[in-house]
């Protein structure tokens, strides 16, 4: 079984668009374990996309990530980081395949919904970053 860390984004959260995505994450046979609504600050949002300090758009990502509740969720399947990425769509939603939750919610590139993990690595990496071993579920 694979893991992967799924975000509802503060637009998706602002939208009340939970209850739809987490709906299509059921229906696609990924398995929540965990599963919690927070507000990242400007630093915990910086620290989680760290791996993006050098891009143009990290000041703005990092700020629209803390401006409003998120909610955070670890997703388990074969394959769960693909599926996963599947039903978002791509990151940009004008690229996204029909159906997907980016190309049905998104806004703009920046403002598009949810999160993905995209690799073992990265998702162990910000599994850890959201939950401690008690948070998960078997
Ligand atoms: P995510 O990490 O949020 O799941 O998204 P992703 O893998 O599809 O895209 P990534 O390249 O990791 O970018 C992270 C997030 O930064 C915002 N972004 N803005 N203005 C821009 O050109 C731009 N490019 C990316 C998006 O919110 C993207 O999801
Ligand atoms: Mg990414």
């Amino acid at each position: 079984m694979e893991r992967t860390l799924a975000i509802i984004k503060p637009d998706g959260v602002a939208k009340a668009l939970a209850g739809e995505i987490i709906l299509r994450i059921e229906k696609a046979g990924l398995k929540i374990t965990g599963l919690k609504m927070v507000q990242l600050n400007k630093k915990s949002a910086e620290g989680f996309y760290a791996v993006h300090i050098k891009r143009p758009f990290f000041e703005s990502l990092t700020g629209f990530m803390s401006e409003g509740p998120v909610i955070a969720m670890v997703l388990e399947a074969d394959n769960a980081i693909s599926k996963w990425r599947t039903l978002m769509g791509a990151t940009n939603y004008k690229d996204a395949e029909e159906g997907t939750i980016r190309r049905d919610f998104a806004t703009d590139i920046e403002r598009n919904v949810v999160h993905g993990s995209d690799a073992e690595d990265t998702a162990d990496f910000e599994i850890n970053y959201f939950f401690n071993a008690f948070e998960l579920c078997a």
